[in-house]
């Protein structure tokens, strides 16, 4: 049976990464608010095509988030592989995600993507029940002396890499200077 991805936020600047996975033989769900979102990032013929599919949810209600999450799994089979750019003020949201897949049967990887400002907090990897969290940190670019925020791609080459390599924190671009970041 084919693995199952799970990713929040999957519609924008992780595209390339549902992409991927789908290549890679994945079922890949991917969670957002907007199904024109959806289908401006996979086309029309997605589903069928590519083995992605839209669960259309919005992550600030906790409870319609869990809901329609464990639903969405009911229907598409158990995750093996989460990957997670919520907002840090979701929190209730991906609190209740972490516990959530801790409770599988099988092994899950949880990779939670953080802007720059989680650099500046320790993070240390601990296995729950079934579940490794990983996390991914987003950098800058320092280019001809000048800083930039990574551009989508860069972003999912990122997170792809951390995939890859199992990192159980990974940073993509720079995380210093801190005082060169882009306003
Ligand atoms: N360090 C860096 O370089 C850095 C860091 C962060 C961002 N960025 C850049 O900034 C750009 C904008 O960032 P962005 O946060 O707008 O990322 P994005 O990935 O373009 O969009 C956010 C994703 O989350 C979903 N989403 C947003 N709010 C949601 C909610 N309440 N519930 C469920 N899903 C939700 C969106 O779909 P819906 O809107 O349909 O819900 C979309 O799939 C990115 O394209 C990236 O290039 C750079």
């Amino acid at each position: 049976m084919a693995k199952h991805a799970l990713i929040i936020g999957g519609t924008g600047m992780l595209t390339h990464v549902a992409e991927w996975l789908s290549g890679e033989g994945y079922k890949v769900s991917v969670a957002g608010r907007t199904f024109e979102k959806f289908t401006a990032a996979f086309g029309s013929k997605q589903e069928a095509e590519r083995n992605i599919a839209f669960i259309q949810t919005d992550y600030f209600n906790t409870v319609a988030f869990s809901g329609r999450i464990q639903e969405a799994i009911r229907e598409r089979g158990s995750v093996n592989l989460c990957i997670c750019w919520m907002r840090s003020d979701a929190e209730e949201s991906f609190e209740w995600l972490k516990s959530w897949l801790a409770k599988s049967d099988n092994p899950v990887q949880l990779y939670e993507v953080k802007g720059s400002h989680a650099s500046r907090e320790g993070f240390k990897s601990e296995p729950i029940n079934n579940l490794k969290w990983n996390r991914v940190i987003l950098g800058i670019r320092m280019e001809k002396g000048r800083s930039r925020w990574l551009t989508d791609k860069e972003i999912s080459e990122g997170v792809m890499n951390a995939v890859k390599k199992g990192k159980e924190l990974y940073i993509t671009g720079d995380v210093e200077p801190w005082d060169q970041r882009p306003g």
